[in-house]
């Protein structure tokens, strides 16, 4: 008999019980063996006590040490003292499986080389992308390519806030309120709308697929707040959507990684990613692109993949331990490839500024004034790299009374 220990009884960790319970034959089967969760912690023993595991809650988890179980799910969440309880689990030599972005972002390594020293397993599948296999594919079937780059939706909330914007022209204020009612966002919801948590994301999924450490606190973020109902209309003109793209690249020297709102075509793999489903495309050296979808969070979408690493624990799938010994990558912050990017622009007097930027930027495509708002000329520009485009830029508002409202990349071969 395999003994688990759950801590934390919310969205995923009752997920994980709900699942072992409803495939108790088929998992028994499956694995040769029973499982059993011994002790689930939580914060407040009396929100749990009227559910049917009334008897193995605890608020202590001095009482899950004790129970000496074999293999730890952590569904704590934050980093303290989740990352506390993972690491002495992990001394203790239990497995632990996570669903914490959090701690893997931030103390990853650590825990990984203290999993290894004690000869265990640490696994967290459902960190990234919730119920989509990725990390696994990029450890181990896709271990034999040099990964170029990954483009991926990360963010179920700022996802589904972005699809009710286009789909529904609603206000971004508007499209937040009911992604809390409907408990796709949280209360306070600056970690998604920020781009925080897909940047902890894809900092986890670039370190394994470029075998270096990205910090996450390195990744350029930037998240969906300033996305107004003009930006969708243009995009919309340019038969594209915009999407909160975390996106990683090989380069010369470093990797570019950063999380941004993009444009991108409505109907690439990408853009049909719509509400609270998550995407991945990346490409592969030896396999060409391929395209992961698939719902991003959720009680048994995560659940499946918390699921999916205690089977590799109890069937002694020894992996190499994910993100140990990595050297810390060079993380490059702009845009380095030719692009074309749709530019915003504050005006006074709208035929002076035009003499300006096309003065500035050959072939640049202007939006017609009618659909423009007031004040507001808004152009499509082919550009070599970011630097140069924020170069231009700033000489531009030296130069003039010409201010910045926005730019944004368009990625409409997606
Ligand atoms: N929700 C998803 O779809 C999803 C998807 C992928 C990954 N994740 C990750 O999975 C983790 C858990 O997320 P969740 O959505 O399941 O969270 P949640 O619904 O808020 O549940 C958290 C659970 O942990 C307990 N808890 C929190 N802090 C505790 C502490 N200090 N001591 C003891 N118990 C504590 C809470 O106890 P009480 O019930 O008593 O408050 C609650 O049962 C997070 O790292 C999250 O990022 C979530």
């Amino acid at each position: 008999m395999i003994k688990i220990g759950i801590l934390g009884n919310g969205t995923v960790g009752s997920g994980v019980i709900e699942l072992l319970k409803k495939n108790t034959e088929y998992i028994k089967r499956r694995s040769g063996t029973e499982i059993k969760v011994v002790k689930v912690l939580v914060r407040d023993k009396e929100k749990h006590q009227d559910k049917n595991i009334s008897d193995i809650i605890t608020n202590n988890i001095e009482e899950v040490f004790s129970e000496n179980p074999d293999i730890v799910v952590e569904a704590i969440g934050g980093l303290h003292p989740a990352y506390e309880y993972i690491k002495r689990f992990l001394q203790l030599k239990k497995h632990v499986v996570t669903a914490n972005k959090d701690v893997i972002a931030n103390y990853g390594d650590e825990l990984s080389a203290i999993a290894e020293e004690n000869g265990v397993n640490l696994r967290f599948e459902a960190s990234v992308a919730g119920g989509i296999p990725i990390l696994k594919p990029l450890q181990e079937c896709l271990a034999g390519n040099d990964i170029r780059y990954i483009i991926a939706i990360l963010n179920g909330t700022t996802n589904f806030i972005l699809s009710k914007m286009y789909g529904e022209s609603m206000k971004y204020d508007q499209a937040l309120k009911i992604a809390q009612e409907l408990g796709f966002a949280e209360a306070n919801p600056d970690s998604d709308v920020l781009g925080y948590d897909a940047a902890r994301k894809l900092s986890i999924l670039s370190s394994i697929s470029y075998n270096e450490k990205i910090d996450w606190e390195k990744i350029k973020t930037e998240g969906i707040t300033e996305i107004d109902e003009v930006d969708i209309n243009y995009a919309k003109l340019l038969d594209c959507k915009i999407k909160l793209l975390a996106v990683s690249s090989r380069e010369e020297k470093g990797i570019y990684a950063a999380v941004r709102p993009a444009i991108i075509a409505k109907e690439g793999f990408l853009g049909m990613v719509d509400n609270e489903f998550n995407g991945i495309l990346l490409e592969g050296d030896a396999v060409g692109q391929m395209f992961f979808c698939g719902k991003g969070a959720g009680k048994l979408p995560t659940a499946s993949a918390v699921l999916g690493d205690i089977f590799d624990v109890i069937e002694n799938k020894k992996q190499k331990p994910m993100f140990m010994r990595y050297e810390e990558a060079q993380v490059n912050t702009k845009w380095s490839k030719k692009a074309k990017w749709l530019i915003r622009i504050n005006v006074k007097d709208i035929n002076d500024a035009k003499k300006i930027l096309i003065n500035k930027f050959e072939n640049a495509y202007f939006f017609e004034d009618n659909i423009c708002p007031k004040d507001e000329l808004a152009l499509l520009i082919e550009i070599e790299n970011e630097n140069i485009l924020e170069n231009k830029l700033a000489n531009l508002y030296k130069e003039s009374n010409i201010s910045l409202i926005k730019k944004l990349v368009i990625l409409n071969q997606l």
